[in-house]
Parts: structure tokens; C-alpha cells; sequence
């Protein structure tokens, strides 16, 4: 499967609340870059691989590390939890995979997740009867100590004096962490630190040497556009920015070298946790989708709530990333959920039309709208080789044109099944 790119910045994120299966496609792609890098999140994503008889979820480093001559770059705009890092390096050891300086680089200026972080996470998810639905990763209150100014950077774990300037301040500024002990934090950053040292450089630099050696740098996004803390579905959201344009933020280049903006959904909508999803199915439908389409999260085993497409949301999303094309996953997954619905907009009491983001303002204040359906017959079964959207049954060719039609861009490619080979280009 090659794809011809018309640079060399290809970015591939989710159009929907993540688990959009963008490991798979980031995977795939892989192999016409040479460059992988995440720019946003950490251990809160979760990438399911299979490859051969390999199966592995990563959550912090990027999935191209299964693929030995590429570089995998983890960037400023990600928050890194030490001892999540850890393990995954030592689990891609065990199946012969090495993480060395050469292969694995890591931003100075990445914000490290404390245990407190967690703490402060699960303590605030058990006390509001998990409102948010948080992973508990302590992404969240990372970040906060971030834009606050005194978060730790994996280049303070160096410096004894940096570290115990900043956490004397995190510690007064949290009065829940009066009873954290600061000689103990010191001595985890110092412990992390040496285990982070090998891989630390100015990512920026990196990035900028190897985009003017003329190589491809394939920026894998996590989470997905409707949980970015700008423009998703707040404060039902994480604590990122998961949009394209985080790809230069995240990574510390310009947005010039962003050439290719891929966006995936699934041929249907997913989400994990609290917060609006105005296309959510009837348990029934929800029921057969989470079966076939092995809907529990990839990080905390969670039941993902499943419901149909919604292209108002969808459009909101293409325009939020500026996709140039879409990627339609786990086609296959809608064989026996029954007659298929498409959720093509929002209308108001009045009949008025209404956008994602007014849409999303009349739920806040419990104002009641529907949600405009068109209706497709039920899939019965998918062919074995799928060459082109000809060797699509009628069902799923229909749908697909109504996606181009609504969201106004090309579908690009499309996979119906988790193993590689299991996809077909549509368009360049
Ligand atoms: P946090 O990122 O752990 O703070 O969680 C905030 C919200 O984002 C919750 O609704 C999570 O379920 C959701 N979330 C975070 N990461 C992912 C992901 O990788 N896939 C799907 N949902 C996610
Ligand atoms: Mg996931």
C-alpha cells in the first residue's frame, strides 16, 4: 500500500473522540516514512498493534519503533510518565525490539508526570463519581502544572536544585500534597532522570536536520480532535490540544513542513468516559457494535460507548485540522448491526439547522434538538479481498458517498480489519 504524499510532514490524527484506530493507519504509513514522532498527550493514548503473531498496546512510545530503520521521536508537547516509559521499553525488548538513542528521541523540554499527578487524577475522578471519565494517568494535572509555570521538564531530572525549587512551589500550591515527602520526589526525578539521560536532545533541531535531508516525518496524533481542550466537547475533554496544527507546537517545528493532513474516523463513533455524543445508539445496537468491534479501551479496559457516524461533527473536525483526506477504519464491523443509520446534522425545536459547536452549547443548558438520520440497509457480509470501493457491498459504498458528499473532502483510504494488508486505497 503506498500513498503519494505531496510533502514530507504527513500528519495522521482522530476526527472523533479517539480510538479511531490510528495505530493501525500510523503503522501502516510508517513504512513511507522515515520519521515517527508524538506530539501530544502521553500514557492516557493507547495503540493496539498486531503484527504477525505480535500483538502489543503501546501508550507513550510511537508504534513505528516496531519497524527497526525509523526514528521515533517523542515530543515537547507530550508528558511523559517515567515509569509508563520504562516499561514500555522494556516490553519492546522482550519481543526484540531495542530502544537506543539512535532510534528513540525525547524532547528536554517534555513535562514529566510525578506520581502525585496520579494521585491528584484519581482522587478528583473518585470524588465527582467520575464526571470526566479520566484515564487516571495524570495527564490532566501535568499539564496544569505546566501552564502554571512550575512543572518539572524531563531536563530538570538532571539538576537536584531546579527539581526542589520547582516542587517547592508545586507543594505549596497544592494543598492536597501536604503530606508528599520532597526528599522522596527529588529522588524519583533523579532515578527517572538517569533513565531518560540516553534519549534527551533538542527534538526541534532533530526534526528541522532530517525534514532538510529531504526525509518524511510521519507526526502521530493521539486522543482525537473532539477531545482537544480548545475546540472538543469542554470539559469533556483531555488536557491537549490533539488538532494538526499541535503537530509544529508539539514537536518544536513550523507549520510550513505539515503537508499531508489525514484525519480517521471509524465508519462509525466511539467514546470512552463522560460528556455529549449526540449520535450515542440504543443499548441493543451499542451491545452487537462493542461485540464485534471489540470496543473496550486500550489503556484502562473501559466499555467504550458506541454510536453511529455524526458528519456534523465530523465536517467541524475537517475544518478544525485542515484534513486533506480521510480514513475510514473498522468498516467491516458494521456486518449484522442491523439497518445502518448516518447522523447528517442538527436541527433546533424550530426545524433550524444547527452547528457542532451551537449544537454543543444547547446540550450544556439541556435545550433539546435531534439529530438527522439517513438511514441505509442493514450490511449482511463483507467480501474476503477488498481491491476498491467497487468490491464494497452497495451499503457501504453509499455511505461513504454521503461522507464525501457532507464533509466536502475525499475519503483516501479505508481498512476493514485489524491486520496489515487488510486495507484498499480509494483516491490520491
Ligand atoms: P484524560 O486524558 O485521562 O485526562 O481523560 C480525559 C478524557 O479523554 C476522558 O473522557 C478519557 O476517556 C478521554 N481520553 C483520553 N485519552 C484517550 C484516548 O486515547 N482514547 C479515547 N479517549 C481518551
Ligand atoms: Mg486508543
Amino acid at each position: 500500500m503506498t500513498i503519494k504524499f505531496k510533502g514530507q510532514g504527513v500528519v495522521v490524527l482522530g476526527g472523533q473522540w479517539g480510538d479511531e484506530g490510528k495505530g493501525r493507519i500510523v503503522d501502516s504509513l510508517a513504512e513511507q516514512c522515515d520519521v515517527i514522532v508524538r506530539f501530544q498527550g502521553g500514557n492516557n493514548a493507547g495503540h493496539s498493534l498486531h503484527i504477525g503473531d505480535k500483538s502489543i498496546v503501546l501508550h507513550l512510545i510511537p508504534c513505528g519503533i516496531m519497524r527497526p530503520e525509523k526514528v521515533c521521536i517523542i515530543g515537547n508537547g507530550v508528558v511523559i510518565d517515567p515509569e509508563v516509559l520504562q516499561v514500555e521499553i522494556g516490553k519492546l525488548a522482550s519481543l526484540g525490539v531495542m530502544c537506543q538513542a539512535n532510534n528513540l528521541k525525547i524532547s528536554r523540554h517534555a513535562h514529566i508526570i510525578f506520581p502525585y499527578h496520579r494521585l491528584i487524577d484519581q482522587d478528583r475522578e473518585a470524588q465527582s463519581d467520575g464526571r470526566i471519565g479520566t484515564t487516571k494517568r495524570g495527564i490532566g494535572p501535568c499539564y496544569e502544572d505546566k501552564i502554571a509555570r512550575f512543572g518539572i521538564m524531563a531536563q530538570d531530572l538532571r539538576s537536584e536544585d531546579i527539581m526542589r525549587t520547582k516542587l517547592t512551589t508545586v507543594l505549596a500550591n497544592r494543598p492536597e500534597l501536604s503530606k508528599q515527602s520532597i526528599h522522596e520526589l527529588i529522588d524519583f526525578g533523579l532515578r527517572s532522570g538517569k533513565h531518560l539521560e540516553p534519549f534527551l536532545c533538542d527534538v526541534g533541531d532533530v526534526l528541522q536536520d532530517l525534514l532538510k535531508q529531504g526525509k518524511r516525518v510521519l507526526f502521530e496524533g493521539a486522543q482525537g480532535s473532539l477531545l482537544d481542550v480548545d475546540h472538543g466537547t469542554y470539559p469533556f475533554v483531555t488536557s491537549s490540544n490533539c488538532v494538526a496544527a499541535q503537530a509544529a507546537i508539539g514537536s518544536g517545528i513550523g507549520p510550513q513542513w505539515l503537508s499531508d493532513i489525514f484525519m480517521v474516523t471509524k465508519a462509525y463513533t466511539t467514546r470512552v468516559g463522560g460528556g455529549p455524543f449526540f449520535t450515542e445508539a440504543d443499548e441493543e445496537t451499542q451491545t452487537k457494535i462493542r461485540h464485534v468491534g471489540q470496543e473496550f479501551g486500550a489503556t484502562t479496559g473501559r466499555a467504550r460507548r458506541c454510536g453511529w457516524l455524526d458528519l456534523e461533527a465530523l465536517r467541524y473536525a475537517a475544518r478544525l485540522n485542515g484534513a486533506r483526506g480521510l480514513i475510514v477504519t473498522k468498516a467491516d464491523v458494521l456486518v449484522g448491526v442491523g439497518p445502518i443509520k448516518v447522523g447528517v446534522g442538527y436541527k433546533d425545536q424550530g426545524a433550524r439547522k444547527l452547528s457542532f459547536t451551537e449544537a454543543m452549547y444547547q446540550n450544556l443548558q439541556n435545550d433539546p434538538f435531534e439529530v438527522d438520520y439517513v438511514e441505509l440497509p442493514e450490511l449482511s457480509a463483507m467480501p474476503d479481498t477488498i481491491r476498491g470501493m467497487r468490491d464494497l457491498p452497495k451499503t457501504l459504498q453509499d455511505l461513504f458517498s454521503i461522507m464525501e458528499k457532507v464533509l466536502g473532502i475525499p475519503i483516501l483510504l479505508v481498512s476493514y480489519g485489524p491486520k496489515r494488508g487488510q486495507e484498499f486505497i480509494v483516491a490520491q
